[in-house]
């Protein structure tokens, strides 16, 4: 009985871990409003022809290498900020993932 119980936990904890190390669209959903929404429109069904462009925009045109490296290493003399000074590069991957979660909408 100890063992299964032992087991359970086990089960548990690896499945929380993996969760833990993949990106986490959601928590991208907050990280734009908070930081992105001033400038991009960050909502489902964004308009095409913006500048800065829209979120929905940039998922329909842009792979999922050239969106990290544009949030890291913006264009020059951009009004876009180089957002590697201030948010980790896992949060990085969950505003791309929620970026690519618009794809579409
Ligand atoms: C102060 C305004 C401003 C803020 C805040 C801002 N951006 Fe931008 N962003 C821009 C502008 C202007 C451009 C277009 C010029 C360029 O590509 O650098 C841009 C471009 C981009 C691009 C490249 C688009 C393309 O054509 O490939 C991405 C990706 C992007 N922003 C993501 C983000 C994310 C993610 C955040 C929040 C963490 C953010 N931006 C916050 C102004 C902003």
């Amino acid at each position: 009985m100890e063992h299964r119980i032992a087991t359970i936990t086990l089960g548990a904890f690896l499945v929380s871990s993996a969760a833990a190390m993949a990106a986490d669209a959601e928590n991208g959903k907050l990280l734009a409003e908070e930081n992105c929404a001033r400038c991009h429109d960050v909502a489902p069904g964004g308009a095409s022809k913006l500048y800065p462009p829209s979120f929905t925009a940039i998922a329909g045109y842009r792979a999922e290498e050239q969106i990290i490296s544009r949030i890291l290493y913006p264009t020059l003399h951009s009004p876009m900020p180089a957002w590697s000074n201030w948010i980790s590069r896992d949060e990085v991957d969950d505003l791309v993932a929620f970026i690519q979660s618009l794809e579409g909408s």
